[in-house]
């Protein structure tokens, strides 16, 4: 696929021309709503970088100057920053080979612990921004990326904002709606604990929770038919409302759709993240990985082996297994895989949370 400068928008098309002298443009994304993102070589380094184009003319976005000071191994790092004029900036970023947390996401079963490490990662980031001041506001898988040592990094700065005195700042509703906050929607602030909100959408989505993406998803038949009935920004303006009206009572979250060996202790940390009420979330980042860490000290690994997912317990191995309709527990003895007749669980849930008091 060639590029070529006439796919750059217009405000940033003549910077794009200088930055050609350094950098060799390969493709650009124009599925993010806050900017405009290329991707390049640099030329003399050979280095692959994305190139992000971004709005920070109203005050409350961070100064490209300060964007390349942020230095944490669960920050993208940023080479460069600059301004453009007094409406737009961009930054050059290296380019990370893992993709995003979507393609991860989608790409294998990951055991218990690995998605939880890869959380603890990103939560690390989300803790350094708020140490800096500044909320990243658009924390959701694709922009989150996995670099080149296999480290999940907070990506796309384009939302990131400096927070006030107050620890507050005003909010500009130009991010994903499925994440927002709900009390983004009334009081047009946005504060810490929107990112730890975002932090629990995250959470929930590494442990396997369904999140669909497609507003169509949230409709009921009678929102569908009106859907149908609109065109245009109307259309849209409708899709909105009725996902804000989950998001804002809170219903967001399925638990139902997490895998059944989730343990109740970490679904209880998504919940406390997520609350409506922000008085009930988590106060700070460090506090909910506090949350985490306890949990995970009793918390033994669920691994994927051979289509069969397996406690690994430090006693032993478990598993359950579904066996002419019902299901039973097994732990793998010297002779292999016998079933424990002292379990009886009625189904998989159970029967993890069996092994889970077992086990821990
Ligand atoms: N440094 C990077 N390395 C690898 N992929 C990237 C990088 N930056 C962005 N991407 C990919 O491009 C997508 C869009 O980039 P992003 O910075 O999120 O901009 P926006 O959402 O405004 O389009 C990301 O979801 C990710 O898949
Ligand atoms: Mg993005």
């Amino acid at each position: 696929m060639t590029f070529s400068l006439d796919q750059v928008p217009q405000e940033f098309r003549g910077r794009c021309q200088e930055l050609q002298s350094a950098y060799e443009f390969t493709s650009d994304c124009t599925k993010g709503a806050n900017g405009y993102l290329v991707f390049a070589k640099n030329k003399q380094l050979n280095r692959k970088v994305a190139i992000k184009f971004y709005y920070w003319g109203d005050g409350n976005h961070v100064e490209p100057a300060n964007l390349s000071k942020l230095e944490h191994e669960s920050v993208l790092t940023v080479d460069h920053a600059e301004a453009i004029d007094k409406d737009y900036a961009f930054f050059v970023a290296r380019y990370c080979e893992g993709g995003d947390l979507d393609a991860w996401l989608e790409s294998h079963n990951h055991s218990l612990n690995g998605a939880m490490q890869a959380f603890e990662q990103i939560a690390a980031g989300v803790s350094y921004l708020h140490s800096k001041n500044y909320a990243h506001r658009d924390l959701k898988p694709s922009n989150i990326f996995v670099a080149h040592s296999g480290r999940f990094v907070l990506g796309d700065f384009g939302s990131v904002v400096a927070l006030g005195l107050d620890g507050s700042a005003k909010s500009i509703t130009k991010h994903s709606i499925l994440y927002r906050p709900p009390e983004d929607f009334d009081q047009n602030l946005f504060t810490r604990q929107g990112d730890v909100y975002q932090l629990g959408l995250v959470m929930y989505q590494l442990l396997g929770g369904s999140l669909p993406y497609e507003l169509s998803a949230w409709f009921s038949a009678a929102d569908r038919k009106k859907h149908a009935a609109l065109a245009g920004p109307d259309a849209d303006i409708f899709a909105n409302s009725v996902m804000q009206k989950w998001i804002q009572r809170g219903r967001i979250l399925d638990f139902e759709t997490l895998p059944f060996y989730v343990p109740t202790k970490l679904k209880t940390i998504i919940r406390r993240a997520t609350r409506v009420n922000i008085a009930e979330r988590y106060n700070t980042v460090a506090d909910m990985l506090g949350g985490l860490n306890n949990a995970m000290q009793r918390t033994f690994d669920w691994v994927l082996e051979d289509g069969q997912w397996i406690a690994r317990g430090r006693k032993c191995d478990c598993r359950c297994v579904e066996v002419g309709g019902s299901v039973v527990v097994e732990k793998c003895q010297t002779s292999g895989w016998r079933r424990d007749n002292r379990f009886n669980p009625a189904d998989l849930r159970s029967a993890a949370q069996m092994i889970d008091e077992f086990l821990s």
